[in-house]
């Protein structure tokens, strides 16, 4: 099966060569192409090129793209998407004044979540889950990293990770797992934080590890949940089942999160919106992705993760939602994206190869996804009729979204 895209007005971030991500200066660079096509052999990209040198080809399908941009699908690095209901109220609360923390000390919170969570059926979890990929999938995101974490005991948190895994066997948008069961401290355990860290490390892990469940784990590394300490005891722990750590760092307070996270090789630390120069510094001549989620600062009206301080250092910068029920009830990158643009100053050029290379590096799939290159996915979003790809964060709160394509096929 063959499908041909003609008369492309600009197809974005084109690589001949697949690069693993773009750092610093880079990533005020997109390339692309004017008046061009794109051509698709079965779910993988097979050709591309400008209009004039279209080879003499017939397509079992053509899709005539003129006036529109054709771009790779937003690849969505940090997401909690498989939760049970809402925390709508809790949305009220903060309106009427209580803060994120407060809730979360009254009982509120992840607590709340996990409380949902540990009494839905996993059919039923699935099935709300299911919901929000296919609303993801339509916003025009290829690749998702989910994470548990809303279980908070062993059953539930591998009820979680089974659901990610059936929702990545049932969906063409790609799927990765992260084991989160050092989220938050269960009531039963208010005082006794490595009693509880003990069943994460001693029984739940070695669980997910035997039926493969996640191949990435992460903890909340902040004041008043796990500390520095606690995090360095679990990532030791999981390393040696061969999980590669993602964490939640710097989202309220800086203690050292980052410097542990490069400790440990982790492929992203997430969230830096609390960033001290010295964590600035520990990032260069790492691997470690900084992943900034603008949509949980702007639903928190807590700070933007500083991004022209980041890529101005030279780092890269990765984009993504944080879609969960209590921080960011949204998981729409195209939002992300013009959020990044308006509140942290990061150019169009930037906040694209945020939010496709730069993301598929922190879920790791930067040979697959991330890039329009020969032998990547066909995995590509159609906008409608636009000037250029500027309008694509300028037209914030809206998406200008005509079509995309999974694996070679329209959604
Ligand atoms: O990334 N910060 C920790 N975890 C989530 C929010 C969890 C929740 O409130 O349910 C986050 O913001
Ligand atoms: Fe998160």
């Amino acid at each position: 099966m063959t499908t041909l895209i003609t008369n492309i007005k600009e197809l974005l971030q084109i690589e001949d060569y697949p690069k693993s991500r773009v750092c610093g200066k880079e990533m005020s660079i997109l390339p692309f192409l004017k008046n061009a096509f794109l051509l698709i052999e079965n779910d993988i990209i097979k050709n591309f090129g400008t209009m004039n040198n279209l080879p003499n080809i017939i397509a079992n399908k053509t899709v005539n793209a003129e006036g529109k941009i054709v771009l790779p699908t937003w690849c969505d690095s940090h997401t909690h998407i498989v939760f049970a209901g809402n925390r709508e109220q809790e949305f009220v609360d903060r309106i009427n004044g209580l803060t994120y923390e407060e809730i979360a000390n009254n009982g509120g919170g992840i607590l709340n979540s996990a409380k949902k969570l540990q009494a839905t059926s996993e059919e039923e979890l699935y099935k709300q889950s299911a919901v929000r990929i296919k609303e993801i999938m339509k916003l025009g995101t290829g690749a998702v990293e989910i994470k548990s974490g809303y279980g908070l005991a062993k059953d539930a948190e591998l009820k979680m990770l089974r659901v990610i895994k059936k929702l990545n066997e049932n969906f063409p948008i790609t799927i990765k797992a992260t084991f989160l069961g050092a989220h938050a401290l269960p009531i039963e355990f208010k005082n006794n934080k490595s009693g509880y860290l003990d069943i994460v490390i001693n029984e739940t892990l070695p669980s997910v590890a035997k039926e493969n469940l996640a191949e990435f784990i992460d903890i909340f590394c902040e004041t008043g949940y796990f500390s520095v300490e606690d995090t360095e005891r679990l990532l030791k722990a999981a390393s040696k089942y061969g999980l590669i750590p993602k964490i939640h760092v710097n989202q309220f307070t800086a203690i050292g999160g980052v410097q542990a996270g490069v400790n440990f090789k982790a492929l992203s630390v997430d969230h830096l919106e609390e960033m001290r120069d010295e964590d600035i510094e520990t990032l260069k001549n790492s691997k470690t992705m900084p992943v900034a989620l603008p949509s949980c600062s702007y639903f928190l009206s807590i700070p933007y993760t500083p991004a022209r301080k980041i890529i101005d250092a030279g780092l890269p910068l990765a984009l993504a939602t944080d879609y969960n029920p209590g921080s960011t009830p949204s998981g729409n990158m195209n939002f992300v994206v013009s959020t990044a643009c308006i509140k942290m100053k990061m150019t169009p050029e930037e906040a694209i190869n945020a939010a496709t290379i730069n993301g598929a590096y922190a879920m790791g799939l930067e040979k697959t996804h991330g890039s329009i290159c020969k032998g990547k996915k066909a995995n590509f979003i159609i906008t409608e009729k636009i000037p250029s790809y500027g309008f694509i964060p300028y037209s914030f709160g809206n998406h200008k979204i005509e079509q995309v394509f999974l694996e070679g096929i329209a959604i």
